[in-house]
């Protein structure tokens, strides 16, 4: 599934790639695919903007070290991301991976926005109950924080552990902590609880991409097509 979403994205990127000069690119197993897909010599060529430390790994691991940048305010041409969610209408949440934070930073100074996804994110804007909201938020007080989470928005906040080979919460790679938030309504209007959410002093940045629209989704679906679309 992911390869033959590789493949279109690829197949876009270079019948576009003359007008970009530098390239987010964002983070998770789709990512990780991708970048395995995609000729080296596409990726050479231009600035690369890593959303995560497992992504500038990996960046580095395929030599391109010399490329490799943060975001400095100039415009990023493209961005290329997965998601965890996605709706029709142009939202996406992300955060599964933890990296929420910085993929919206080089997303917010990127011109085009592109997400790849697999059939089974899509969902309908009117059926959020159970649905996940990644957050991010400061250690300190965190447990406030969830509280004050709870409180405001019709959800069941969980502060996201590790399971494997160390114990305690998840650490971002910015040093803080990851509460998942379950939605427990169906509807909700994502774009006022991305506002709301930010407004929490303790919160860092919500999953949420309601705000920060993508400009053109790649979608894998069960009977080997690949359904490409701007919201
Ligand atoms: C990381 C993310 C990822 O893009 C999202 O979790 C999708 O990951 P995958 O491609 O592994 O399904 O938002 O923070």
């Amino acid at each position: 599934m992911k390869k033959r979403v590789a493949v279109e994205v690829t197949r876009y990127l270079e019948h576009e790639f003359h007008q970009v000069q530098r390239l987010g690119i964002g983070s998770g197993t789709t990512v990780r695919s991708f970048l395995s897909f995609v000729p080296e010599k596409l990726l050479e060529s231009v600035e690369l903007i890593p959303t995560s430390v497992d992504t500038l790994l990996i960046l580095r691991d395929m030599g391109f070290s010399a490329n490799i940048r943060e975001p400095d305010g100039r415009t990023i041409d493209l961005t290329i991301d997965g998601a965890d969610k996605i709706s029709k209408s142009g939202w996406v949440i992300k955060g599964g991976g933890g990296a929420l934070t910085r993929e919206k930073i080089v997303r917010l100074h990127s011109r085009e926005f592109w997400v790849m996804v697999d059939e089974s994110k899509l969902i309908n804007e009117c059926s959020l109950t159970s649905c996940t909201i990644p957050v991010e938020i400061l250690p300190f007080g965190h447990q406030a924080t969830i509280r004050l989470l709870e409180d405001i928005f019709p959800v069941k906040a969980t502060l996201r552990m590790l399971d494997q080979r160390k114990i305690g919460p998840v650490v971002t790679d910015n040093g803080n902590y990851i509460v998942d938030l379950e939605i427990l309504r169906d509807s909700l209007d994502l774009l006022t609880v991305e506002k709301e959410i930010k407004k929490i002093p303790g919160v860092i940045e919500s999953g949420i991409f309601a705000s920060l629209p993508y400009d053109r989704a790649f979608m894998a679906c069960k009977d080997g097509t690949v359904e490409v679309w701007s919201p």
